[in-house]
């Protein structure tokens, strides 16, 4: 891989890097075609990092469809495919990890101990591996990206992140690969998650800047609709991501909801003149 990179970038040729963990969906694929358009060459890594999952959670289930993921990665433009073993990624006796600082101590960080560590970690050795001039990462894990972006700039990474804007279902369900986990009555539940951060941007548009009585309005929302549990509704100024008690300026609403013992994620930035 560093080889081929080694020679793309020999040659003038510019490289975008979209790190996935496979199960490709119409939000990564969107990744892909902007790196496409933006690059001479795209690289789709496809790789289960085991460092960003606890000792609970899905890493031995996470679904995978590799076969499918080369072509419609193909397909969208990509012109190499990463997919590296464990042991090529964590060979025995891999001691070193990044710590992202606590940007990665709150929201998903607090709720997933270690996960954004995790992420950022091999995302740096992504970045050693395939020499890419940009990277491209979904807003829909806003963290992950607000995170990237503050390692990237604090370690001197030569290279640019490009975050994207979310994409959706029809229903407006921000696409997620763990959408296999849940059957169709969960997927309906979920559509309320998204019109529960619609309703938020209205009640600030309308001039409410009153955090709790905006997020006991999207709770309300959510219970009456699903009955599903809201595990946090969260404000965060973009992208420092210090909590906020007030609606001013650029604030990132993220939300986690459990539909079917499934932690959906979903986020929307608002933008108050306040
Ligand atoms: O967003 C993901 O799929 C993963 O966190 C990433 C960025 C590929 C790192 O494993």
């Amino acid at each position: 891989m560093r080889k081929l990179a080694d020679t793309c970038r020999r040659k003038g040729k510019t490289i975008g890097l979209v790190p996935t963990m496979g199960a490709l969906h119409d939000g990564h694929l969107s990744l892909i075609r902007k790196s496409a358009k933006q690059n001479d060459f795209t690289i789709v890594s496809i790789f289960v990092n085991p460092t960003q999952f606890g000792p609970d959670e899905d890493f031995g289930k996470y679904p995978k469809a590799f076969k499918s993921d080369c072509d419609e990665a193909q397909t969208a433009g990509a012109d190499m495919i990463f997919h590296p073993s464990v042991d090529g990624i964590y060979p025995d006796g891999f001691q070193t990890f990044v710590d992202p600082g606590p940007i990665a101590d709150k929201l998903e960080g607090a709720a997933r101990p270690g996960h954004l560590r995790g992420v950022a970690t091999v995302c740096v050795k992504l970045f050693s591996i395939c020499k890419p001039h940009r990277a491209y990462f979904g807003q829909k894990d806003a963290q992950q990206l607000a995170m990237i972006k503050s390692v990237t700039r604090d370690l001197n990474l030569d290279l640019k992140i490009v975050g994207c804007p979310i994409v959706r279902t029809k229903t407006g369900i921000a696409m997620s690969s763990r959408h296999s986990y849940l059957a169709e009555s969960g997927l309906k539940k979920a559509v309320t998650i998204y019109d529960s951060l619609k309703h938020a941007k209205r009640l600030v548009k309308a001039g409410e800047t009153d955090i709790a009585a905006i997020r006991a309005e999207m709770t309300g929302l959510i219970k009456t609709a699903t009955g599903a549990k809201v595990e946090y509704i969260s404000f965060n100024s973009w992208a420092s991501l210090d909590e906020v008690n007030l609606i001013s300026g650029k604030v990132l609403i993220s939300l986690v909801v459990i539909i079917n013992t499934v932690r959906l994620l979903d986020n929307i930035i608002i933008h108050s003149k306040h």
